[in-house]
């Protein structure tokens, strides 16, 4: 198969030194690229700033903000066969980024930001038949119902739940479920090990 992932965290610039981010460290999308690697899987990954190692044998296209995040994907959605969004991408961006360093004043500053485009939504309901469009829930409370609405509203294939405590941590726990499946739980395990469950699962859902 080959597969698209997503990792990292955008840059949602302000000014030109200056973003908006999260604190994703890429580990999720890098260890899910290594695991369908090791799988025999064609692997591109489309990547946010990290500090992470990149995996050999990975065609690797690097981004920053959610808007390039967005052209990557769909210049090359079509020739894959399953695309993962690990990445944690940001839900809003400036609308007016300064185009020279903002200087400081003795006074409050207001940022208008408006919404990104959800790359996810995207692809899940532009997805022609044969793709497989996996995407991630970060949820504080009621994990599953939020969960299963973004699969459902999405049109996912598969989606994988967690908690914000996720974000940039080394193991996880999670809570995964496609739109045949049961939900499956694991107990907080490495993302390595998590990851390679996945790609599992994902081959599973091949006709
Ligand atoms: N995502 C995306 N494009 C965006 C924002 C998020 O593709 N502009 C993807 C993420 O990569 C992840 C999924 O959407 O796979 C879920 O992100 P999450 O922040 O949990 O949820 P949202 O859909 O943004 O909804 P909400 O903020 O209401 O939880």
């Amino acid at each position: 198969m080959h597969f698209l992932i997503t990792g990292g965290g955008t840059r949602e610039y302000i000014d030109p030194v200056r973003f908006i981010s999260n604190a994703s460290s890429g580990r999720m999308g890098y260890a899910l690229a290594r695991a369908a690697l090791k799988a025999g899987h064609k692997v591109t990954l489309i990547t946010a700033p990290t500090t992470q190692r990149v995996p050999g044998g990975a065609k690797i296209i690097k981004v920053e903000t959610a808007a390039e995040m967005f052209e990557a994907v769909r210049k090359h959605f079509s020739r894959c066969d399953c695309l993962i969004m690990a990445a944690a991408v940001a839900d809003y961006t400036p609308v007016r980024p300064a185009k020279t360093k903002i200087k400081k004043e003795d006074k409050f500053l207001t940022i208008k930001l408006k919404p990104t485009t959800d790359i996810l939504k995207w692809a899940g309901t532009h997805k022609k038949k044969r793709q497989i469009v996996v995407g991630f829930a970060l949820e504080d409370k009621k994990l599953r119902e939020r969960a299963e609405r973004k699969l459902k509203d999405k049109n996912l294939d598969m989606i994988i739940a967690n908690r914000p405590a996720a974000i940039g941590s080394d193991k996880t726990a999670v809570q995964i479920k496609t739109l045949r499946s049961k939900w499956l739980g694991t107990r907080s395990i490495s993302k390595a090990a998590i990851a390679s469950r996945i790609v599992r699962l994902i081959e599973n859902l091949l006709p």
